[in-house]
């Protein structure tokens, strides 16, 4: 579907904004990568639309860290098949628009839900990936480490450890498990040195922790745009809410901001 008049305008403002702009920050879901064809988590085509998955239990508690601890091969199907979905994708215009941004302003970071690696793969180099990235696997015992292009190249699933033995894990939050304190910390020292501008892109912000720079910014007094089809929880907050899909808004706004600066 074609932006709207209204979409247009907000656009158009936007551009107005970031021309002053040296940091701008970015919050991003599911929602930017379903333009690459991976499915969201929630709504129309969500993984987590069926109430109760194969084993009979719900898809939070399969794929939660206790599950992981007592019965990985539960956990580990699910993964699978999240990294199947990303494996047979890459990133699209949304992301690499994030990524030439950096070229044009001072600092562009995102903060991301998502476990695909696109953001980084399209070249953007500061991302603190909240979730984490399937792309590395970890031992539970010894904590070793390694990159993985493609589960399909792991002889077992769950794959052994090289070095113990012991089962390895994707390096992703899992359902109850406590967000890495690491990447917490990075996301609180950026945010002291101040943002220009804060867009959400593609997420129903149902955790506290990506809502609440948005509420954050708002109050501050500092642009928010939302890039979202959807209504969600911070629609009504945002100064500008724009209803295009995440790649071509994107598109559009860096071909206005490019004509007119
Ligand atoms: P959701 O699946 O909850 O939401 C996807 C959002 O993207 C929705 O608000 C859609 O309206 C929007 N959307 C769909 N297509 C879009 C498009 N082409 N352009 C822009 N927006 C679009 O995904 P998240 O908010 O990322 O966590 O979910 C958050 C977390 O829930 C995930 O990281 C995952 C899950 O539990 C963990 O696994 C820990
Ligand atoms: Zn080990």
């Amino acid at each position: 579907m074609p932006l709207s008049a209204q979409d247009r305008i907000n656009i158009e403002k936007i551009v107005e904004i970031l021309r002053d702009c040296h940091r701008v920050f970015f919050i991003t879901g599911a929602g930017i990568s379903a333009d690459s064809g991976l499915p969201t988590y929630r709504g129309i085509g969500g993984l987590y639309n069926t109430k109760e998955t194969d084993e009979g239990i719900p898809i939070e508690i399969a794929i939660s860290g206790e599950m992981m601890a007592q019965n990985p091969s539960i956990p580990w199907k699910y993964l699978l098949h999240i990294e199947q979905s990303c494996r047979s994708a890459t990133f699209n215009r949304a992301h690499e628009i994030i990524s030439f941004m950096q070229n044009e302003f001072e600092n562009v970071w995102v903060l991301t839900q998502n476990v695909d690696g696109f953001h980084r793969k399209a070249g953007s180099k500061h991302v603190i990936d909240i979730h984490g990235d399937l792309s590395e696997i970890y031992c539970m015992l010894c904590g070793f480490s390694k990159e993985i292009d493609d589960y399909s190249s792991l002889e077992d699933i769950p794959p052994r450890c090289e070095k113990c033995d012991s089962l390895m894990r994707p390096n992703v939050v899992l359902f109850g498990e406590q967000l890495p304190s690491g990447k917490c910390e990075m996301l609180m020292n950026e945010w002291q040195e101040g943002f220009d501008i804060v867009f959400s892109v593609g997420t129903t912000s149902i955790f506290p922790y990506i809502a609440q720079p948005v509420l954050y910014a708002k109050h501050s007094g500092i642009p928010t745009v939302e890039i979202n089809p959807g209504e969600t929880n911070v629609t009504n907050i945002v100064d500008f809410k724009i209803s295009g899909k995440a790649a071509e808004t994107l598109d559009a706004l860096w071909d206005t901001y490019q004509n007119i600066s």
